[in-house]
C-alpha cells in the first residue's frame, strides 16, 4: 500500500516535472527564435549614419608617457593586465598598462573588451579632454550581442575601434605573413612527415556558419579525423596533441561565423604546425593579405564532394601538396602573441601628438558587416542540436531591438549632453 501511493505521488511529481521541462523548452525556443531574427535583420539593416565623426579639432597631449587602463576583464579573466604588463615589458613596449579603476584620472587610453561589456556593467564616470576609449573586438557580432551592450551603451562613446577587422582604428589581426628578410634556400619534403588525411578540431558543432554541416558531407568523401567535443577521437591537451596534430596533411580551421575578416588562431595555429588550413571564409572574410597557396577555401569549390576529390588528389602527389608550402620562402608568419603586439602598436599610435579628435559610431560600424547567419526555424536548429548532441549557444540578448531608438543623435549633440554625466566640463568646446 505504502509503496504504490509513494509511486503513485512521485509519477505525479515527475509527470510536474516534464510538464514544466515541456513549457520551459517551449518557451526557450520561441525566445531563442525571435532574438535570431531579430538580429539577422539588424545585421542586414544599412546604416547611413557615418561611422566616423572628426571634430575637426586637434587634441594635444604633452604628457611624456602615455598610461592604458584595462577598464574591463578580458574574456571574464582579469590576468590579460598581467600578461600585458609582461608583454609590455619584454619586447621593450614603452606605454604602462593598468587594470586599476582607480587610476582612470591619469590614463591617456581607455580599453573596453566588447566580449565583457556586459549591460550592467558601469563606464567611467570620469573622462579627460586628452583621454582615448577604444572599444577592443575579438569575437564577431553575433558573439557581441548577447552581452545586451549595444542596448545599454550608446552609440558615439568611443573615440577608436581595435579589432581583427581591417577596417578598424587600430587593426588588430590574430596573425600575419610578414616579407622575410632573406629568403629561405631548398625546398623541405613538407608530405613526407604526413601520414594522416585530414584532422578537425571543433569545440561548438551548432553554429551560425554551419560548420559540422559541410564537414559531415565531406566526411562522406574524404577521410576526417573528429577531434574535440563534437568528435569522437580524444587528443590529450598538451603537447602531445600537438605532436598528433603534426601528422595530418589538412587541418579543419573553420570559423564559427561568416563575418568581415574574422580568421581567428585556428588559421595561424595550422600554419604553425605545417599542415594545409581548409577553410570556409564567405564573401568578405578575407585577409588583407595572404600568399597564393597557403590554405584552401571549400567556398572555392562547388561541391564538398569536389573539395574532397581535390584533397585525395593532393594526398596521392606530394609535389602538388609541397607547392602549398612554397610562399614559406618568401614569407614567415606571425601568429600566436600577435594579438598582445597589436597593443604595442597601440601604443605607438597614442603617442602621436596632436591626434585628430574622433568618435566611432560601433552600432553603424557592427551593422556593415556581412555576417551570415543561420535563423532558419527552430525545428532545424532542435535537430540540429539533438543530432550533435551538442550545446546550444546562448541566445542573443535583447540588445538589439532597443539599439535602433538610440540611433539618430548627433555625435556632437551627443557630446554636449554628456556634460552633465563628466563633470570635467571637457564637451564646452564643441558648444561654438
Ligand atoms: C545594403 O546595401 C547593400 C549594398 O549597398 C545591398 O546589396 C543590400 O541589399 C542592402 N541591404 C538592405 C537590407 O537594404
Ligand atoms: C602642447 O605642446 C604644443 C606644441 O609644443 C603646444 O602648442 C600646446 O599648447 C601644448 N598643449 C598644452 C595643453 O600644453
Ligand atoms: C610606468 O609608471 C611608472 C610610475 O608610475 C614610471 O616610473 C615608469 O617609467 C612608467 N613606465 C613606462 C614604460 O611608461
Ligand atoms: C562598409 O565597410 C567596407 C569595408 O570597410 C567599406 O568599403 C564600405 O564603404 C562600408 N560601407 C558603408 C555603407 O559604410
Ligand atoms: C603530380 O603533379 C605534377 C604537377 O601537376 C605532375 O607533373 C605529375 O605528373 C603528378 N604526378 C603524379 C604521380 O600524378
Ligand atoms: C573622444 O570622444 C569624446 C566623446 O565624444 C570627444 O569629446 C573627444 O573629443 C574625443 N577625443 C579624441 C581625442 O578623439
Amino acid at each position: 500500500m505504502k509503496t504504490s501511493a509513494v509511486k503513485c505521488h512521485e509519477l505525479k511529481r515527475s509527470r510536474l516535472f516534464l510538464f514544466l521541462c515541456a513549457i520551459f523548452v517551449i518557451v526557450n525556443l520561441i525566445i531563442f527564435q525571435s532574438f535570431n531574427l531579430r538580429y539577422t535583420i539588424y545585421l542586414q539593416q544599412n546604416s547611413s549614419r557615418p561611422r566616423v565623426t572628426k571634430f575637426g579639432e586637434k587634441i594635444w597631449n604633452n604628457k611624456t608617457e602615455r598610461k592604458i587602463l584595462l577598464w574591463t576583464t578580458f574574456f571574464l579573466e582579469k590576468k590579460w593586465v598581467r600578461i600585458l604588463q609582461e608583454h609590455f615589458q619584454r619586447y621593450g613596449c614603452d606605454c604602462n598598462i593598468t587594470g586599476n579603476r582607480d587610476d582612470i584620472q591619469t590614463a591617456d587610453a581607455v580599453i573596453f573588451h566588447a566580449l565583457d561589456l556586459w549591460f550592467w556593467e558601469k563606464l567611467p564616470t570620469y573622462r579627460s579632454k586628452e583621454q582615448i576609449w577604444i572599444l577592443f573586438v575579438a569575437e564577431s557580432p553575433p558573439h557581441i550581442h548577447y552581452t545586451g551592450m549595444t542596448w545599454k551603451f550608446p552609440p558615439y562613446i568611443f573615440n577608436w575601434t581595435m579589432s581583427y577587422r581591417s577596417d578598424s582604428t587600430v587593426y588588430a589581426p590574430y596573425g600575419r605573413f610578414r616579407v622575410k628578410k632573406s629568403p629561405g634556400i631548398g625546398t623541405i619534403d613538407f608530405a613526407k612527415t604526413k601520414s594522416k588525411m585530414t584532422a578537425s578540431l571543433i569545440s561548438n558543432c551548432y553554429d551560425d556558419a554551419k560548420r559540422y554541416v559541410h564537414l559531415k558531407e565531406l566526411a562522406k568523401y574524404t577521410k576526417v579525423d573528429f577531434y574535440g567535443r563534437c568528435g569522437d577521437k580524444i587528443c590529450p591537451r598538451s603537447s602531445e596533441c600537438d605532436e598528433i596534430l603534426k601528422t595530418y596533411r589538412f587541418k579543419i580551421t573553420f570559423e564559427n561565423s561568416n563575418c568581415r575578416d574574422y580568421i581567428t588562431e585556428k588559421f595561424w595555429n595550422a600554419l604553425y604546425s605545417n599542415s594545409i588550413p581548409l577553410v570556409n571564409w564567405k564573401k568578405d572574410q578575407r585577409l588583407p593579405f595572404a600568399p597564393p597557396r597557403s590554405y584552401i577555401n571549400i567556398f572555392d569549390f562547388r561541391s564538398m564532394r569536389d573539395v574532397a576529390d581535390y584533397l585525395n588528389f593532393l594526398s596521392t602527389n606530394d609535389t602538388e601538396y609541397n607547392s602549398f608550402f612554397q610562399w614559406r620562402r618568401d614569407y614567415e608568419i606571425e601568429g600566436g602573441d600577435v594579438i598582445w603586439h597589436m597593443f604595442c602598436k597601440l601604443c605607438r599610435k597614442l603617442k602621436v601628438n596632436p591626434l585628430d579628435a574622433q568618435v566611432v559610431d560601433y552600432l553603424s560600424w557592427m551593422q556593415n558587416d556581412t555576417c551570415q547567419t543561420w535563423s532558419v526555424s527552430i525545428f532545424l536548429q532542435t535537430s540540429s542540436y539533438l543530432k550533435h548532441r551538442s550545446h546550444l549557444q546562448r541566445p542573443i540578448s535583447l540588445t538589439y531591438i532597443m539599439s535602433d531608438m538610440r540611433m539618430d543623435i548627433d555625435p556632437v549633440v551627443w557630446a554636449l549632453q554628456q556634460r552633465s554625466i563628466y563633470p570635467n566640463d571637457i564637451y564646452t568646446r564643441h558648444r561654438s
